[in-house]
């Protein structure tokens, strides 16, 4: 019977059917930890020999067959069979069909339990080692393209209306801020993620007089996990991982969202080389934002992934629960799409092209300078509340006219206060209130190129 093949069908008298097998079953996709389970291997073996556990022709053997299933694997020569389950029972058939005995005493003082905790966390913070300068590079991208806008005046909104003018580069920094933060939170999440589970064994330890540390050190962990029960059962590790991912998605999803409506004819603020828009099959006129639309969809199934794995870990008892095999595809999908959109993203930074005329002519539009005309008042004596008054007055009356507050005549504003003097016109250009907000973190261009300059020196 081909069903007692399996590592563990010594005590069971039926087979499963081939449904079960394939339900539980998980080779599919953990097969992807194939490199980081022969590595845990490898090192539970060097410990086991070292500790005196297994003899040293034995730990030969073993290393000998795994560097063969290793090549195996690369190769593509590799057989998986789904009777066997997952990666670990794969992985340990072979190499007892490669070198005997030596091969089934590999599994000495060891579970799948911590066998796949261990894989996972290597997996993890391998992954995270991937992402964090991938995340840097976005930020030297956006640290190019606000380098080159300083000055460039575009429209601040709230609530999507026209509210004060900014500097572009000022814009464009606000997103480098939200991923230095990014990467902060990865680099502080992989402390939790690089900690050996291994020794755990199924729940409760080994009897076996085993050497954590040494595993540790060996595989490059930071310490053990300190509890065993724990070690094999919590995923919180990969869910802190999915949330820094999905706050990293969301932050994306933001400037996609303003990428797409610059885009549109209405807004027309930027275009985006063509190699990231697609056109219509029915309207010939069509130039389709793609990847910025996409990458705001795909910010759904990265929240959607987190979600699956707070709900995969809520309410689970100690210790192993094999709801845990949940956790491995949408940590997976995760990592790729994370790492796909912030490659592609970079290097859509260098295909945005500014129309400054659009910007500008934009900012003109809602009066955005009425707040610095109600500085200037309030700055002349006059309480901010009774500025904020006239001023809204001022607006009404350019407004009927069609015109901006800029354009009125200084007898015309000063009807409104006695206050308005003719050095008014310097204050209400645009120019002038951008640069007026002179302080760390304000938009001033001066402040600006000080911002990028620290920028660059926290990239170095
Ligand atoms: N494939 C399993 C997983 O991904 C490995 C651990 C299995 N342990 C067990 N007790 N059945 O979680």
């Amino acid at each position: 019977m081909e069903d007692k093949n399996k590592a563990w069908s010594g005590r069971f008298n039926e087979p499963v059917s081939q449904l079960v097998q394939r339900y539980t079953a998980s080779v599919n996709f953990d097969k992807r930890l194939a490199e980081y389970d022969i590595q845990g291997s490898r090192a539970h073996a060097q410990m086991l020999a070292a500790q005196g556990i297994i003899s040293a022709e034995d730990l030969a053997a073993i290393e000998q067959g795994l560097s063969e299933i290793y090549n195996e694997i690369k190769g593509g020569a590799f057989e998986w069979s789904i009777t066997l389950e997952d990666v670990h029972l794969n992985i340990e058939k072979r190499l007892i069909a490669i070198v005997g005995d030596a091969g089934k005493r590999l599994h000495t003082a060891r579970s799948r339990n911590d066998q796949v905790a261990t894989d996972i966390r290597l997996f993890l913070r391998t992954s995270i080692d991937e992402i964090i300068p991938l995340i840097k590079a976005m930020q030297r991208a956006l640290l190019d393209l606000a380098e080159k806008h300083t000055d460039t005046v575009m429209p601040g909104f709230t609530h999507l209306q026209v509210a004060q003018p900014v500097s572009l580069g000022h814009h464009l920094m606000a997103y480098f801020e939200m991923l230095k933060r990014d990467a902060e939170r990865l680099t502080d999440c992989r402390k939790r993620v690089n900690k050996l589970p291994l020794g755990a064994a199924a729940l409760a330890g080994t009897s076996y007089p085993i050497d954590r540390e040494l595993v540790a050190q060996k595989l490059g962990f930071d310490g053990v996990c300190e509890n065993s029960l724990d070690a094999v059962s919590d995923r919180d590790f990969a869910i802190e991982f999915c949330a820094s991912a999905a706050l990293i998605m969301t932050h994306l999803s933001r400037f996609s969202e303003e990428l797409i409506l610059w885009m549109s004819p209405s807004f027309s603020f930027i275009e985006l080389t063509d190699r990231f828009c697609t056109g219509s099959s029915i309207m010939p006129q069509k130039k389709n934002p793609d990847v910025p639309e996409l990458v705001r969809g795909k910010t759904g199934r990265i929240n959607g992934h987190l979600i699956a794995l707070l709900t995969l870990m809520k309410a689970q008892p100690l210790a192993y629960n094999k709801d845990n095999q949940e956790d491995k595809e949408p940590l997976f999908d995760t990592v790729d799409t994370l790492i796909d959109t912030l490659i592609i993203y970079t290097d859509m930074m260098s295909g945005v092209h500014v129309n400054h005329d659009a910007m500008r002519s934009a900012t003109m539009k809602g009066f955005a300078t009425a707040t610095d005309l109600a500085d200037y008042l309030t700055k002349k004596g006059l309480p901010f509340r009774d500025s904020h008054e006239v001023v809204a007055k001022a607006v009404q009356f350019a407004e009927k006219k069609g015109c901006d507050l800029s354009d009125l005549k200084l007898s015309n504003l000063q009807t409104f206060s006695k206050l308005i003097e003719d050095d008014i016109f310097s204050v209400l250009t645009l120019e002038g209130s951008m640069m007026s907000r002179n302080h760390i973190g304000g938009t001033s261009p001066t402040q600006v190129k000080a911002a990028i300059e620290r920028a660059k020196e926290s990239l170095a």
